[in-house]
C-alpha cells in the first residue's frame, strides 16, 4: 500500500491491493471479521482512525492513516503507518516524527519486567516534550488469538493504577496517537468513523512486538 500510495489515487483501491495481498498470503483481513466494510483501515485528514475505504481521492499534503490487521494460522498482527501525501509539511512533520519516536521508545522498552505504566510515561512524555497531546481513549492492546487480547485496554499515559509488568511471551500492539492539542475520539451516530472532539491533527504509527528471551522483537517490519 505504501508504495502506491499517490495523489490521485482512492483510499477504496489501496484497500483493494490489500485485500488482494492479504488473500495471496491465506491471511484474513481482522477489520472484515469484525464487521468492517473494508480489508482495511483508512483514515484520511479529520479520520483519525477507523476511516473506511471510499471513492475519496488522495490529494498532496492529505495526512493518512493506513491501519492493518490481519489473521493467519489463528493468530493476528496489527500495524499503523501515518504518512504524508507528495509534498512536505514542516509542522505536520513534526508531529509524525513525534508519533513514530513515542510508538518506537515503546517497542524499545518493551522487556520482561518493565511495568506497562512505565512505557506508557514515556510515551506521554515523548508528545507533551513537543508541545504535542496523547488521545486518551484510544488504547495500546495485546495481540495473539485475537486482535485485541489480553492485556487489553492499555493506557498510552501514565497511570499509577495500571500494574500490569511485561512478561516473557506477551506480544503488544503500541499505537498511541499523538495530535496537535486533541485528547478525545469521538464517532458521531455510533458510525466507524472517528474524529477528534476538536479538530486537531492527529499522527499515530504502531507496532506488534514479542516479548522474546526478555527483550522485544518487532513481529511487523517492513522489509
Ligand atoms: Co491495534
Ligand atoms: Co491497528
Amino acid at each position: 500500500m505504501i508504495n502506491i500510495i499517490r495523489p490521485g489515487i482512492t483510499t477504496l483501491r489501496l484497500d483493494e491491493v490489500a485485500g488482494k495481498y492479504l488473500k495471496l498470503m491465506k491471511a484474513r483481513s481482522a477489520p472484515r471479521l469484525q464487521g468492517f466494510p473494508g480489508n482495511t483501515c483508512i483514515s484520511v485528514n479529520e479520520i483519525i482512525a477507523h476511516g473506511i475505504p471510499s471513492k475519496r481521492i488522495l490529494r498532496c499534503g492529505d495526512r493518512i492513516n493506513i491501519d492493518v490487521s490481519a489473521e493467519y494460522n489463528g493468530y493476528y498482527g496489527d500495524v499503523a503507518y501515518t504518512l504524508i501525501i507528495g509534498d512536505h509539511h514542516h509542522e505536520t512533520n513534526k508531529l509524525l516524527d513525534t508519533a513514530k519516536n513515542a510508538t518506537m521508545a515503546a517497542v524499545e522498552m518493551s522487556e520482561a519486567g518493565t511495568p506497562l505504566n512505565q512505557i506508557a510515561e514515556v510515551i506521554e512524555k515523548k508528545a507533551k516534550s513537543h508541545g504535542f497531546t496523547i488521545i486518551r481513549n484510544l488504547c495500546s492492546h495485546g495481540v495473539g488469538k485475537q486482535l485485541h487480547a489480553w492485556p487489553a485496554n492499555i493506557l498510552n499515559y501514565y497511570d499509577p493504577a495500571e500494574t500490569i509488568v511485561l512478561e516473557e511471551g506477551m506480544v503488544i500492539a503500541w499505537e498511541p496517537h499523538v495530535s496537535t492539542g486533541a485528547v478525545r475520539a469521538i464517532s458521531s451516530n455510533g458510525e466507524w468513523n472517528l474524529t477528534t472532539h476538536n479538530a486537531s491533527d492527529v499522527a499515530q504509527f504502531e507496532h506488534t512486538v514479542l516479548i522474546s528471551g526478555g527483550k522485544p522483537e518487532i513481529l511487523t517490519t517492513l522489509d
